[in-house]
């Protein structure tokens, strides 16, 4: 596609004008747009670039060593990948509180990833996959008060405590826009037709408190879920299908046996940038294959139920 040829050209010689002969440290988040956006500045300024990956533990089953393959392997971009999983779930304990989840987590990314900066000798700039979006979103609700509905943990807080300049080479761009960017810069096309997956990662799919054992109930029930959605072919029909544990416990019967389990919800809709969504009407059929899986191959989760709100009046993620 000439567009995108086209923008890469513009965006290397961009940064390439932007960087001089400075060093640039990108955070990758496990998701596309970060590992778009490290791509593109890799080909622009080669060794000039760190990359790293703060690994908070709250990543979907196998996707961070999905990341860390895809940049050492197949890209030989040096990556330091951090391993904060108990660092993250130890600061998460007893919290219960949406946006003190998010800060907390916010934060302490911001911690662990300006000592690895600090570790590699510093950098002159800094460089993040925001997306037009974020940038909207993160502001105001659209057509709403301009209140902020939810601190995103991918704007805002690193830049000014880091006191380094901004690389931002997707900042004009839409989802779909940054995977024809991906795709043109040969990323795999599994990794590029990726859903969205939020900076907080599962802690905000987790409502009330996070533990490891509850994320590693919700990886297990989103990894079905999503195993039943590509194999129905309706993978790419979807913009974000997932999973959240909720903080209740109900009543079953499995056999003999009385149950008193969690019940998960399943969320799936279209967008075209995550601002608005409407839910994706699965077939009966289908949301009753992946209930009956999910109840009997997880345990801990003996209800399963489906989340029917648009976006407005629900947001996407639950927390
Ligand atoms: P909401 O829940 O606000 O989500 O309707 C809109 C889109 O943004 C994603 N999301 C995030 N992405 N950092 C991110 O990078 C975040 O903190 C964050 N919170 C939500 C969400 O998955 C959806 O695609």
């Amino acid at each position: 596609d000439w567009t995108m040829a086209e923008f890469r050209k513009t965006k290397i010689a961009e940064i390439r004008a932007q960087v001089g002969k400075g060093r640039v440290i990108c955070g990758l988040s496990g998701g596309v747009d970060s590992a778009v956006a490290a791509v593109l500045i890799h080909e622009a300024i080669g060794e000039q670039l760190t990359c790293v990956f703060v690994d908070h533990g709250l990543m979907r089953l196998n996707e961070a060593e999905q990341v860390v393959t895809l940049f050492r392997d197949h890209y030989n971009i040096p990556l330091v990948h951090v391993n904060a999983e108990e660092m993250f779930l130890s600061g998460l304990a007893g919290e219960t509180d949406p946006e003190k989840k998010r800060k907390f987590i916010g934060k302490a990314f911001i911690d662990l990833f300006e000592a690895e900066a600090n570790k590699v000798g510093g950098a002159d700039f800094l460089a993040q996959g925001t997306l037009y979006p974020d940038v909207i979103e993160s502001v105001s609700f659209t057509g709403g008060p301009s209140v902020t509905i939810k601190s995103h943990h991918n704007v805002g807080g690193l830049p000014e405590r880091m006191n380094m300049a901004l690389v931002e080479p997707l900042r004009e761009l839409f989802k779909d826009e940054v995977r024809e960017l991906g795709r043109e810069l040969g990323l795999p096309e599994a990794f590029v037709g990726r859903h969205p997956f939020p900076g907080p990662g599962l802690a905000i799919r987790i409502p009330g408190e996070v533990t490891k054992e509850r994320c590693d109930i919700l990886r297990k029930a989103d990894a079905i879920y999503l195993e039943e959605i590509r194999a129905a072919g309706l993978y790419d029909a979807i913009w974000q299908a997932f999973a959240v544990l909720l903080p209740v416990r109900t009543v079953g019967v499995m056999g003999d046996y009385r149950t008193y389990d969690s019940v998960l919800a399943l969320r799936a809709v279209t967008s075209t940038d995550g601002m608005t969504a409407d839910v994706y009407p699965f077939e009966a059929a289908f949301l009753g294959r992946v209930a009956t899986r999910i109840v009997n191959e997880v345990k801990g989760v003996n209800r399963v139920v489906y989340d029917y709100t648009s976006k407005p009046p629900g947001t996407i993620e639950w927390e």
